[in-house]
């Protein structure tokens, strides 16, 4: 399978959002991802519901919901409706992991779990074979436009690894910083899905940027 892009909504221009839409519609691209942010898990705060809601009337591809809020538990339901495909908590958000990820499956999604910079692939040891996507943030999340930590490869190996030995069918995404830059070595560590915002959307030819990512073989 070749790799998957995921351009991350959060740096499209929000006053013309049906335009970068259609952009991705008619792009290369395989997944919208969608960051939401709620101030408190994170030091931002981005868009909620209503903003997804007008996304998905547009948006032809997977809506790969990335939460980045507490209590997630609380919105699962709401998530489902709105037509999430995928729903990405964090590890450092749910104390009850299992069943926030039983939840998510219940409610007819995809389940994935984000882990930060800073926690270990480790945690995941008792939970991947129940996982259809681990994101591994190559950022602190709570923002675009950030330099990739290079600490990621040795993550992106790490888990895949374990993906292979306990025959999981989990994919792995790398969200935060990736450009044509580390795209490759990425890939190469075992990464399947590439998030990015700021490299698609700041670019001249966001259509031709996302073609260049999707074109990237290790
Ligand atoms: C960061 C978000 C990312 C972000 C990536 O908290 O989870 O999805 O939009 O943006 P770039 O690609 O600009 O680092
Ligand atoms: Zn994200």
């Amino acid at each position: 399978m070749s790799n998957l892009i995921a351009p991350s909504l959060l740096a499209a221009d929000f006053a013309n959002l049906q335009q970068d839409i259609e952009m991705v519609n008619n792009s290369k691209a395989d997944w919208f991802h969608i960051d939401v942010m709620d101030g408190v898990f994170v030091p931002n705060i981005s868009f909620g519901m209503p903003v997804l809601k007008a996304i998905a009337k547009h948006a032809t591809k997977t809506l790969d919901v990335h939460l980045m809020i507490v209590n997630p538990d609380k919105y699962i339901n709401t998530f489902a409706d709105l037509g999430a495909d995928i729903l990405t908590v964090h590890y450092e958000a749910c104390t009850h992991l299992h069943r926030t990820v039983q939840a998510i499956k219940a409610a007819g999604m995809q389940a994935g779990v984000a882990l930060n910079p800073h926690t270990p692939i480790a945690v995941l040891e008792d939970i991947i074979t129940e996982l259809d996507v681990v994101c591994i943030m190559s950022v602190n999340p709570g923002f675009g436009g950030q330099s990739f930590i290079e600490n990621t490869y040795k993550k992106v190996s790490q888990l895949k690894h374990l993906i292979e030995f306990t025959a999981s069918n989990c994919k792995i995404e790398i969200d935060g910083g990736v450009t044509t830059q580390n795209a490759n070595a990425l890939i190469e560590a075992g990464a399947n899905v590439l998030v990015a915002g700021s490299f698609v959307f700041g670019a001249e030819n966001p259509t031709n940027t996302i073609e260049d990512l999707k074109n990237i073989i290790a």
